[in-house]
């Protein structure tokens, strides 16, 4: 008869507590679907955001709606229905496949459209109902529960209706679903809080948690040693109602007669460890995080959780006090302070720090009650989606207020894999293993990279341009360049405005193609006398007829070698003799023009001491005259 007591008092437990809770409530998170096309149901909705798969926090994801021909549930594998919803060609956009409500688990339903391609999920409910959470009853459906990485909305049966019937029309029925105010992000500091549970041995949703433990606590201890974040572990315990306090299954499952009590782990109350072994596990737990955060360093409690499911695991049987004071001496907490606040769990006395955990439960603001565990708190908001590190890191990098995401945020870390489908129908030169897709929490986008310093410019969607110094580098620009005999000829100039030019020599459009120039056939250079032409690549060759002839390229004329002189010079000589000859004539003239004056000087003087033949006096005048002329 043990069996039907033991049900029989889960029932009554679960009935009280939900007695106690009932002026809280359960809040369904939504995040907004924006119907973009056709125009005739064109317009803003709400969706309940899945408890499974990768809602995109803080981002968004633009897609076409696709509702199946067969297979409307999505209890089967698409593939037996020859069903794909895989983009076809690049650039273009995701699938969202329609999924009636129905007959299977929202996780299989999922699991199957996720297979077949699609990008997310929109599950159509099929009653006329506020919006639900789905979500699995506690073991069931979890088989496909840590492989779904795509996002799931449930939306009301009548947009479901409206959408069937566009696209059962041949509408193109476009649809943005958006996470950007699922989650508050009013400040620089996001505070979160993680609903737990010591117990680890509840099956797969146990495993995940613990798993969640373990690949977060790096991630977790950054954000709080760099105060990004407040974080605060919390652990939910009913109390046994009055008239059980003394029974045998009671008093396994609580401490403190009767007033904190889990669920026994094995369902079993006769073997192994019992619910009150939970109790006094997770008592420690808070204990350990607040002699932590009271030391400054509450990160810790990461530390001492994972150290604890490692040290202490119960199907070694160590699951036991004992084993967490190791723990606890091991990470140097102070031990007194926290068996002071663990106290007497045989005590008939409240403990206040389990108490304030029950008052903590029950919803306030807009979070709602805590029902499903483990839950993740988000900025007063509860985190819909899979437990698993980088889907929750994207959430909380969505709790901070936008520019003021900490780096690792922006890292590898948050990346989901939309790039590595149809490289998230961004620009990309697989010859070059260049790609203007970048993952980030806020979702994908298509932005043309820097690569080894390397700017590129472009839309992102169909098209980037190496650009600036360097820009050669990389597939020389996206020019023409050619090697031949050790030679090698490029169309890229670093002058990005420049774009791809043929450089002297030859004609093209510098992109594709460069062709050499024939400059003897085509009679551009070299048409000399006797000359001959012979065209090289680029370039031409000239030789001049006749051994003593050299060729000026730059003139495009022969020369003789034994002439050192060119046109330029013979020219200058030509000037320089005309200059030599006005010269020496101008010389000439006044050699004679001095004679002259000299004589008629002379002859004055000499005419003062005697007669000469020519009485005229002497013309003062004209020598004057004659002077000035030179
Ligand atoms: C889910 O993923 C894990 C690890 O990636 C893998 O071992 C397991 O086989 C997967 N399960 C299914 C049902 O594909
Ligand atoms: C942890 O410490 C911080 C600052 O010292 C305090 O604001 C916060 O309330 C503490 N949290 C808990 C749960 O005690
Ligand atoms: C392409 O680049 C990425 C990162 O830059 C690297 O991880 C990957 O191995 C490269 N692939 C090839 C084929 O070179």
């Amino acid at each position: 008869m043990r069996g039907p007591v033991r049900w029989l008092l889960v029932a009554v437990v679960v009935v009280a507590m939900m007695v106690d809770t009932a002026a809280g409530r359960f809040v369904v998170e939504k995040n907004s679907l924006r119907v973009t096309s056709p125009d005739s149901i064109k317009g803003k909705y709400e969706c309940a955001i899945g408890n499974f798969g990768v809602p995109q926090y803080g981002g968004t994801l633009h897609g076409w709606v696709e509702y199946p021909k067969s297979n409307r549930k999505a209890c089967k594998s698409f593939e037996d229905f020859d069903i794909s919803f895989k983009s076809t060609r690049s650039g273009g956009r995701p699938k969202f496949v329609l999924i009636d409500r129905g007959d299977c688990y929202f996780t299989t339903k999922a699991w199957n459209a996720q297979n077949a391609g699609a990008a997310a999920v929109l599950v159509a409910d099929n009653k006329l109902e506020p919006l639900i959470t789905m979500d699995n009853p506690d073991d069931a459906g979890t088989e496909h529960l840590e492989n779904i990485t795509i996002p799931s909305v449930l939306i009301t049966k009548e947009l479901g209706d409206n959408l069937k019937k566009s696209a059962e029309n041949g509408d193109m029925v476009s649809v943005l679903l958006d996470w950007r105010e699922s989650l508050p992000h009013p400040d620089e500091r996001v505070e979160y809080e993680f609903w737990t549970n010591s117990n680890d041995e509840c099956g797969p949703k146990c495993d995940m948690q613990m798993d969640f433990v373990k690949s977060f606590r790096g991630t977790a201890q950054i954000l709080e040693k760099k105060g990004y974040t407040q974080f605060t572990p919390h652990y939910i315990t009913w109390y046994c109602p009055e008239a059980f306090v003394v029974s045998k299954q009671c008093k396994s499952q609580c401490i403190n007669h009767g007033r904190y009590c889990a669920p026994d782990p094995e369902q079993d109350f006769s073997q192994g460890y019992d619910g009150k072994d939970v109790v006094v596990q997770n008592l420690h737990q808070i204990c350990v995080f607040k002699a932590a955060n009271e030391s400054g360093k509450p990160w810790l409690w990461w530390d001492y959780v994972h150290d604890f499911s490692i040290r202490c695991p119960m199907k070694e049987k160590k699951y036991t006090p004992e084993c967490s004071v190791d723990v606890i001496k091991s990470l140097g907490l102070d031990l007194d302070k926290i068996k002071k606040c663990v106290g007497d769990p045989e005590a008939d006395e409240e403990n206040p720090i389990l108490k304030a955990e029950q008052d903590a439960q029950i919803g306030h603001g807009k979070r709602g009650d805590v029902t499903i565990l483990p839950t993740l708190v988000i900025n007063n908001r509860q985190y819909r989606g899979k437990l698993d590190k980088s889907a929750v890191l994207k959430a909380v990098c969505a709790g901070f207020e936008e520019t003021t995401e900490p780096a690792i945020c922006l890292s590898e870390d948050v990346q989901t894999n939309e790039c590595l489908e149809n490289n998230g129908g961004c620009w990309q030169d697989k010859d070059n293993n260049i790609t203007a897709c970048k993952d980030t929490f806020r979702g994908r986008v298509c932005e043309c990279p820097v690569v080894k310093g390397v700017k590129f410019v472009g839309d992102g969607y169909s098209n980037c341009e190496a650009s600036g110094i360097g820009r050669c580098e990389i597939k020389n620009g996206g020019c023409w360049k050619e090697a031949r005999n050790g030679k090698t000829i490029s169309a890229c100039s670093n002058e990005v405005s420049e774009g791809c030019k043929c450089p002297p020599g030859f004609r093209g459009d510098g992109i594709k193609s460069c062709e050499d120039i024939d400059e003897c056939k085509d009679k551009l250079y070299c048409q000399c006398k006797g000359c001959s032409c012979e065209n090289t690549w680029g370039s031409y060759e000239c030789s001049c007829g006749g051994n003593n002839m050299l060729y000026m390229r730059e003139h495009d004329t022969c020369l003789s070698k034994e002439a050192t002189s060119t046109v330029g010079w013979s020219f200058l000589w030509v000037i320089f003799f005309g200059l030599a000859l006005a010269g020496v004539g101008a010389y000439a003239v006044y050699k004679y023009r001095l004679r002259s004056y000299m004589d008629s000087e002379i002859r004055a003087i000499m005419a003062q001491y005697m007669p000469l033949d020519n009485q005229e006096a002497p013309n003062q005048h004209h020598v004057a005259h004659a002077g000035d002329d030179i």
